[in-house]
């Protein structure tokens, strides 16, 4: 068992299942709703948990009532909050979601007015007790701090930085972290037609990985050597809401775990697999 916190975001995500997805001004009903915790760093943490790992989550929690339902699933996974900051008033970052059940595919609406973790805020942290930190690549200037921090004081302690949505200077992250973690968004948004061309691009001594839909996903070593994993896809696609976030956990548990780039890759291909065949992120392992 690792010791992981990581840092970024929990949302409400309002989930409509509707038959196919509606095309604009029309109007259909779901065939069902239901409200759970979403986010990124959250969503990954559940799923490190899951794999028997103790989690710590870094975010912004607002004391509103939204966020009892939040609350309550991070408890449910013995997920430890004390070191977000807690905001009196506002509202915690909603996101509203149509799963189709045509295709499992997720569109999402994102609805966000909340301040976010700040350096002042990660520097509270004893980061002594870690074995592995993980970012969302959000925040950019103050999340550049605080990898610039880590490798300054904490140098042996490993870290990810996910990267899933083009954002203004991102790229000066890329070479801080142990892995980065990339989407295909983030490729497809910088013309990259293959997640090779996208790795190959990179800097020199970067570890990163590129998820490329039902092709699978690439990761690249410090030599430059190109890995890839075929996806593992479950009879029936039910559902793809977090498969990105479980690919990352398993990715990160599969490099705790010592085991080679290229057989981290496949074992997160499965887990990602695994979790689109099912409704959620609950009882994945
Ligand atoms: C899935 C997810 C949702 C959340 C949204 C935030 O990856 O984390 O749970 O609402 O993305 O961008």
């Amino acid at each position: 068992m690792a010791k992981i916190v990581a840092v970024g975001i929990a949302t409400l995500d309002i989930i409509n299942t509707v038959e196919t997805y509606p095309s604009e001004d029309t109007e259909v009903r779901a065939l069902s709703q239901r409200k759970v915790r979403g986010g990124n760093a959250t969503n990954t943490l559940v799923v490190l948990s899951q794999l028997g790992h103790k989690c710590y989550w870094a975010g912004i929690l607002i004391d509103e009532a939204d966020s009892s339902i939040i609350k309550q699933e991070l408890a449910h996974f013995n997920i430890d909050s004390s070191a977000c900051r807690i905001i009196s008033s506002g509202k915690m970052p909603t996101s509203y979601i149509s799963v189709s059940q045509e295709t499992g595919s997720r569109s999402i609406v994102h609805h966000r007015d909340c301040p976010e973790f700040s350096f002042a805020d990660f520097k509270k942290i004893d980061l002594s007790q870690f074995d592995w930190v993980h970012f969302e690549g959000r925040n950019i200037e103050q999340t550049e701090l605080m990898l610039h921090y880590l490798n300054q004081h904490h140098p042996s302690l490993p870290c990810s930085l996910e990267v899933e949505k083009p954002r203004i200077g991102i790229e000066t992250l890329f070479s801080l972290p142990s892995i980065v973690l990339f989407s295909k968004d983030y490729a497809v948004a910088y013309h990259h037609k293959t997640a090779e061309e996208l790795l190959i691009s990179l800097p020199k001594e970067i570890v990163a990985s590129c998820t490329w839909g039902n092709q699978g996903a690439w990761a690249i070593n410090e030599k430059q050597q190109l890995f890839h994993s075929k996806t593992y896809d479950p009879p029936n696609v039910v559902d793809t809401l977090g498969a990105g976030d479980t690919f990352n956990a398993a990715f990160i548990d599969g490099l705790l775990n010592k085991l080679e780039l290229s057989q981290a890759l496949t074992r997160a291909c499965q887990l990602a697999g695994r979790k689109c065949g099912q409704q959620g992120l609950t009882n994945l392992i």
